[in-house]
């Protein structure tokens, strides 16, 4: 599986000691790195992770007063050309054989023949897909301004003619009619971070294609949603809750922040626990919050914190209260006795090239790319480590406790579609008035329509299978 490889790729191992002492450095490095750009520019906050507005607000009048400097580095890779010249479609339907060894590894264990109902969704490539989105920024109005690439102004197109193809078996795009059928009288959640609402946004556009939702609910900061499909008696909501944990955020609606967050890392956040039981699918995620700079509790007592320097404090690390926290949030759905469906989403890695999202990182590619021509970074490695590591476990427990738990792995697929971002045109028009401009990248958001339609194929085909 692909997650195995990824594994195998990641170059720490606990035993060796030369390199935590790497390591040590490294975050002695990255806490420098973090102390002084706070110092350079308190305004802003000193994440790592999306400095993005989690409200729904239109394009900012002016850009923000950190892009500059440290933008224009030299090399940027070769775009992908070779892409171009793919098979021709009619191959696309035809899925390639799986390689050998994953079917030897399949069939030693105790499952017998029904490979067919057993395909690896997340082992695949992306091709061609000359019949394009299936929805537009014309046909859907629910797409939210920072990821409207096109009514944004990006030029270029090529990122909207690709699909996701498994190798073991044919992967058919989202059918909006069929899904609404099976999902009468149904519940779904989307609960996480912006991610989550990005992905949510693409499925309603997709269905909406059939029924327009209706906006039936929303917060204060149009962070929670919910809407009905009144046809066919089916809601989906979205549920804002980064951490998962019960977490206080000192942050204004630009994302900055005049605090740490303060964590708790053994308490789950109410805003998702207490509806838990009322969707019939869940969809969980989590992951790049965790890079804040943050203090954790456990019990109400202050163990330590991550990124807090002006804190007479432990340094306990993110990976520390990633694991903690993501411990907790296994415990209560294995343990809980949900009848449904749940899914856990992995996170999903930006694509900032030549620069953080700080300090003028951009993302221009225009194709997807080649498997390993573009690692994952070394924080977003270990996030997705500490995942996989303890939602593999918890899987496995559901299955003996009869909860319908599964992973959706959408990391390595994502990870080949730097392409897929709005880049500068989260914002309307960024070019309009100067062609130089600085302006704010967002490479971690997905365009709508973009990849991230692929992933609701995928969860589509998992449903349907159940
Ligand atoms: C959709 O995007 C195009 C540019 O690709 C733009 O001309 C058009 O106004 C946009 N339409 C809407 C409804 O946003
Ligand atoms: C609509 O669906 C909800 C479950 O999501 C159910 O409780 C309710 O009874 C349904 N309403 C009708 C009129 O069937
Ligand atoms: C919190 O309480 C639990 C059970 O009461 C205990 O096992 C744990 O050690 C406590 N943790 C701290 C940091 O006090
Ligand atoms: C920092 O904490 C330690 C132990 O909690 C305490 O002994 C020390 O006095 C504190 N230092 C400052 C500057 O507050
Ligand atoms: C892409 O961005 C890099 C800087 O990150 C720049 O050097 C390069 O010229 C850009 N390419 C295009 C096609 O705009």
């Amino acid at each position: 599986m692909r997650t195995d490889y990824l594994k195998q790729n990641f170059p720490f191992t606990h035993r060796n000691l030369f390199l935590k002492l790497l390591l040590t450095l490294f975050f002695l490095g990255l806490a420098f790195r973090i102390l002084f750009f706070h110092s350079l520019s308190p305004q802003i906050s000193p994440v790592l992770e999306s400095p993005f507005p989690e409200k729904v607000t239109l394009s900012q009048p002016h850009n923000p007063p950190h892009t500059s400097a440290l933008s224009q580095s030299v090399s940027e890779p070769p775009p992908v050309q070779e892409r171009a010249s793919e098979p021709p479609p009619v191959l696309e339907h035809v899925p390639e054989p799986p390689p050998v060894v994953e079917f030897v590894s399949e069939t030693e264990d105790q499952f017998s023949p029904t490979e067919s109902e057993k395909c690896d969704y997340f082992n695949g490539d992306w091709v061609r897909n000359p019949s394009g989105p299936a929805y537009t920024n014309e046909s859907c109005n629910l797409i939210e301004s920072h990821q409207n690439c096109l009514k944004n102004g990006r030029p270029d197109r090529e990122f909207l003619y690709w699909r996701w193809a498994p190798r073991q078996c044919d992967l058919p795009q989202l059918d909006p009619q069929r899904f609404l059928n099976m999902m009468r009288n149904k519940a779904w959640a989307f609960i996480g971070d912006s991610i989550s609402r990005n992905h949510v946004q693409s499925l309603l556009c997709l269905l909406s294609k059939v029924e327009q939702p209706v906006l039936v609910y929303h917060d204060e900061e149009y962070k929670c949603k919910s809407w009905n499909f009144p046809s066919y008696n089916f809601s989906m909501s979205v549920i804002w809750s980064p951490f998962l944990v019960k977490a206080a955020i000192f942050e204004d609606i630009n994302g900055v922040s005049s605090s740490e967050v303060e964590l708790h890392l053994d308490k789950l956040d109410s805003k998702w626990t207490d509806q838990y039981l009322d969707f019939d699918y869940i969809i969980i995620s989590t992951g790049k919050w965790f890079l804040k700079s943050a203090i954790y509790y456990e019990n109400d007592t202050i163990l330590g914190c991550h990124s807090c320097p002006n804190r007479n404090l432990t340094e306990l690390g993110f990976n520390f209260a990633f694991r903690k926290a993501l411990k907790a949030v296994m415990n209560f759905i294995v343990s809980s006795n949900h009848k449904g469906m749940i899914f856990f989403r992995t996170f999903t890695a930006d694509h900032f090239e030549n620069g953080e999202w700080f300090s003028g990182g951009t993302c221009n590619r225009t194709a997807p790319i080649k498997e390993g021509e573009m690692e994952m970074k070394f924080l977003n490695q270990m996030l997705r480590d500490i995942e996989l590591d303890e939602v593999g476990k918890a899987v496995s427990e559901a299955s003996k406790n009869g909860v319908n738990f599964k992973l959706v792995d959408f990391s390595a697929l994502s990870q080949l579609r730097p392409d897929g971002h709005p880049g500068p045109y989260r914002q309307f028009q960024p070019f309009a008035k100067d062609k130089n401009a600085q302006v704010q990248n967002d490479c971690l958001h997905w365009c709508l329509p973009g990849p991230i339609d692929s992933w609701n194929d995928i969860i589509m085909e998992m449903v349907a299978k159940g």
